[in-house]
């Protein structure tokens, strides 16, 4: 690990979808430094790419055209397996919609992407338990999703989204489906993360009241970043 290197250095990124018989440039000339424990913020319009941008930095799509290099890693060389492995052990995702699985409790959902690596046993539950503390849901971890309110469910995924210790916390508007309350509970939790594990957070977000957690908001306007 390098720290004096940006842990996600993004070089001239383009993507474009093919749509029938049409070419969407959904991400055009993007480039982003970004350094190590950096709390980030993507904000634009609907439709200007933040999405893209952020599937492309979770290795789970591929650019057009230029390069993403993650920690130093140029990520064009990885095949499909090695973006999986990388993907599992560096990065987590927080989404709009939580994903959590109806049929496993609390504790269970948490430590689901950790079992293909390291297989089911003790320590590995009472680690989700710990993180399902650390995001208040101490008493909650045997609670199927259905039990659990909207802002209890997002931050089990936020607990989830920490098992494998990330070093990258890419999360996609994961308050837009909260009031006002919950999305500063999960806020303020994603600075506590970002201080105290000093896991790079890069958040999507539409809300102005959260671009003040950010030690840097990027605007992007049509695939293109306008200010930075
Ligand atoms: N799989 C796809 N195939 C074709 N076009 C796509 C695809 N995904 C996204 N697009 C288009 O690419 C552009 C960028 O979409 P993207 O989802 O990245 O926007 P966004 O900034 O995340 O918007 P929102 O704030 O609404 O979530 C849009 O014009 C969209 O219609
Ligand atoms: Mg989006």
């Amino acid at each position: 690990m390098d720290m004096h290197k940006p842990i996600i250095n993004i070089k001239n990124l383009a993507k474009e979808y093919y749509f029938s018989s049409t070419v969407i440039r959904a991400l055009n000339k993007v480039s982003i430094k970004i350094n190590r424990g950096e709390f980030s913020i993507l904000c634009g319009p609907s439709g200007s790419g933040k999405t893209t941008l952020l599937n492309l930095l979770g290795l789970i799509d591929l650019p057009t055209q230029g390069s993403i290099l993650l920690d130093g890693k140029n990520t064009e060389k990885l095949n499909r397996v090695q973006r999986a492995d990388f993907r599992l052990n560096n990065i987590g995702f927080i989404f709009q919609k939580y994903y959590l699985l109806d049929e496993l409790n609390a504790v269970e959902n948490v430590f689901l992407p950790a079992l293909a690596k390291e297989g089911h046993s003790a320590r590995l539950v009472k680690k989700a338990e710990n993180i399902l503390e650390l995001v208040g849901l101490k008493d909650r971890v045997k609670h199927k999703p259905k039990y659990l309110s909207e802002g209890e469910k997002q931050r089990v995924a936020v607990a989830r989204s920490l098992i494998n210790e990330p070093a990258i916390l890419l999360c996609d508007e994961p308050t837009a489906s909260l009031d006002a309350d919950n999305s500063k509970v999960i806020l303020d939790l994603l600075a506590k993360i970002n201080k105290e594990s000093f896991a790079t957070v890069f958040l999507v977000t539409h809300d102005e009241r959260q671009l003040k957690y950010g030690d840097k908001v990027i605007q992007i306007i049509d695939g293109e970043i306008v200010s930075n």
